[in-house]
């Protein structure tokens, strides 16, 4: 349900110290399945795969990934057969959404190695399986994270500049990078009324720029629109302890924004996210005149998830 809400989040700017104007991009509500923003990129990828004639779609992460939970979800509705690799091995605890993603109808395989990236490797080792099988698979990296996943938060930019009606600071949670990189290739075709300030709550913040400037240069070649400098990526560390391990800054954001606003922020990203706001405005967060977005992208079964099942 496009365009999502643009709404007011005048206490919520109170308690964090933002003296200017502040908004919610509830991307949460996306309103499909519980995909919060990936619906956005899933939408591209589901299209492309569709135009390959692909039977199965197959994807991977972390067994609390959000995205290959939406995945999952989209890829029931658009009647393809999903195979999930995860990172790791099968725990006694399941995360929340590892049981939708098996919910949704997705076939499950461990990489039986705790090491992340060798999640794209192991992706794409299950695909060449699927295709002497006979299937047609068609792959998507941990997060989603192409180029032509990055159009669908390219168009968001756009959606967003049209609900505003001049510049804004917004500040989203930067993981592998797609919704970053795409935001900021729209920002760019706009003409840069939009700063965008990525919180990277996984990998050090050079490297996840790094990632961000590639995939928002692509998306840009896809959109046809100019591509992005490198002084338009800035990320902000917002890791706290690591990935996918509750920050206090972010705890404590998560806590007010519940009373402030009644939004539920999720530990991994948005909470961290916020809580890395006010340091990212940093004097500007005094100026009455500036607009600033916080960009919630969802991860709703990450909030209500225990930290041991991840
Ligand atoms: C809730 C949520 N927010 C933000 C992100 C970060 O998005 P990206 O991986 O595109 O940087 C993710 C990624 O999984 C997510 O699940």
């Amino acid at each position: 349900m496009l365009p999502t809400p643009l709404r007011e989040a005048p206490r919520l700017a109170e308690t964090l110290g933002v003296r200017g104007r502040m908004l919610l991009k509830r991307d949460d509500l996306t309103g499909f399945a519980v995909a919060g923003n990936k619906a956005r990129q899933l939408e591209m990828l589901i299209a492309a795969a569709r135009e390959s004639r692909a039977s199965v779609l197959v994807t991977g992460g972390t067994p609390g990934s959000n995205f290959c939970q939406a995945a999952a979800a989209a890829a029931a509705w658009a009647g393809l057969r999903c195979v999930l690799v995860y990172a790791g091995s099968p725990s006694r605890i399941s995360h929340p959404n590892l049981v939708a993603a098996t919910h949704w109808g997705a076939e499950i395989r461990w990489t039986h190695d705790p090491d992340r990236a060798f999640v794209d490797v192991a992706i794409e080792r299950a695909a060449a399986e699927l295709t002497l099988d006979g299937h047609v698979p068609y792959t998507v990296p941990r997060g989603g994270a192409t180029p032509l996943g990055a159009t669908g938060f390219h168009l968001a930019a756009l959606e967003l500049a049209a609900q505003l009606d001049g510049p804004a600071v917004v500040v989203v949670a930067t993981g592998s990078g797609g919704t970053q990189a795409g935001l900021v290739s729209g920002a760019v075709a706009l003409g840069r009324d939009l700063l965008i300030r990525g919180a990277s709550v996984s990998r050090p913040p050079d490297e996840a720029a790094r990632r961000v400037l590639e995939l928002a240069g692509g998306c840009a070649r896809l959109m046809g629109t100019d591509i992005p400098h490198a002084a338009d990526v800035v990320v902000d560390d917002a890791r706290g302890p690591g990935h996918a391990r509750a920050s206090e800054e972010g705890e404590r954001a998560a806590r007010l924004a519940l009373r402030a606003s009644g939004t539920v922020l999720d530990p991994v990203y948005t909470a961290k996210a916020l809580g890395a706001l006010p340091r990212i405005l940093g004097e500007r967060r005094h100026d009455p005149d500036l607009t600033t977005v916080f960009w919630h992208t969802g991860g709703l079964l990450d909030a209500v998830a225990g930290w041991e099942t991840r």
